[in-house]
């Protein structure tokens, strides 16, 4: 009897712990089942994948793994995460031969694409779809021709483009510098397809332009603008400005008016 009274507080605070351990474990393998239940990247992974996805899975592991990781959610140092960046931000990046990232460096270069013609297109499309059964995220249309033929979507397209877009890639679509080291690149050699996916997707230091800042409609037609000056060439011929606008055009005017003026004021000097 006397031995058992100092035994008894011991044995009933381990089990008092042991109860409140037992409740801390039922408590993490519920929200362990609830985040599998509704994170969707998790949840996704579950579903068998599509047969194109199933190639783009293999194609990943060949060409992608070593820099975004093996579910595709980064690796530190080397590549950012691609879940939920959707088969948009994938079309563009591969089918402009940024990726697969050849080396490290601060912006990924436009280059030719690891793959050409018909295999470029099977890849992208197999890479695409993996990516977007993976993680989701925003989806591209389809076909080629994405650019708004209706009247004066041209006019419309250059208005947005001189409001969304002119600040980096100018108004001629040539392109410029951005602080930091980083550049926005010329849009000359842009296909419709790369123009959207570049809107849909932000690479680097472009904004996102989702479906709120611009919707389908307003994509198409800044496409259809984009279009006009890659094949207006250049109406100035020879002298171009670089479509700086009314300002420069103005200034090269004035400056040839004044040199005529001094020839011919020394002409006229010159026969007196
Ligand atoms: C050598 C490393 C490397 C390899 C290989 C590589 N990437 Fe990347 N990837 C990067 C880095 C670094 C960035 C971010 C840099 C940037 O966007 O300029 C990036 C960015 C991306 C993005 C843009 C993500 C976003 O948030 O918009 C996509 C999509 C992508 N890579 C897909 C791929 C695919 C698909 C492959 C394989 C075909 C691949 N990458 C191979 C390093 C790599
Ligand atoms: C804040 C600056 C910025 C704005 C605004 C911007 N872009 Fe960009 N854009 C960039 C940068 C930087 C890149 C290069 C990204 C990279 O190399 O990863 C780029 C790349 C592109 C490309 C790819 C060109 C190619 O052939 O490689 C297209 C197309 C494009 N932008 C279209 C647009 C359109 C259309 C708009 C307006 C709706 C726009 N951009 C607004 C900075 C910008």
């Amino acid at each position: 009897m006397t031995s058992q009274t100092p035994s008894r507080r011991p044995r009933s605070r381990a089990r008092r712990r042991l109860g409140s351990s037992v409740r801390l474990l039922a408590a993490l393998a519920l929200a362990g089942f609830l985040y599998t239940a509704f994170a969707p990247g998790l949840a996704a992974q579950d579903q068998p994948l599509s047969p194109t996805a199933a190639e783009g899975e293999e194609l990943y592991q060949r060409n992608c793994i070593s820099c975004h990781g093996r579910n595709a959610d980064g690796v530190e140092d080397r590549g950012p995460s691609l879940v939920g960046v959707g088969e948009a931000a994938v079309e563009f990046q591969v089918s402009t031969g940024r990726m697969p990232m050849t080396r490290q460096e601060a912006q990924a270069q436009a280059k030719p694409p690891k793959w050409q013609g018909e295999e470029l297109e099977r890849n992208v499309a197999a890479l695409s779809a993996y990516i977007q059964e993976l993680g989701g995220g925003p989806q591209m249309p389809a076909g080629t021709d994405l650019a708004e033929s209706a009247e004066g979507a041209v006019a419309r397209g250059g208005e947005l483009y001189r409001i969304n877009c002119s600040s980096c890639h100018a108004y001629s679509g040539g392109g410029g510098a951005l602080s930091s080291g980083a550049s926005a690149p010329s849009l000359a050699e842009a296909t419709d397809r790369q123009i959207y996916a570049a809107m849909l997707s932000g690479p680097q230091n472009m904004p996102v332009f989702g479906d709120n800042q611009l919707t389908p409609e307003e994509k198409a037609e800044v496409i259809a603008f984009i279009q006009h000056l890659q094949e207006d060439g250049d109406p100035g011929g020879v002298f171009n400005l670089g479509r700086f606008g009314p300002t420069t055009e103005g200034l090269a005017i004035f400056l040839v008016g004044i040199v005529a003026v001094v020839f011919a004021t020394l002409w006229i000097a010159g026969k007196s």
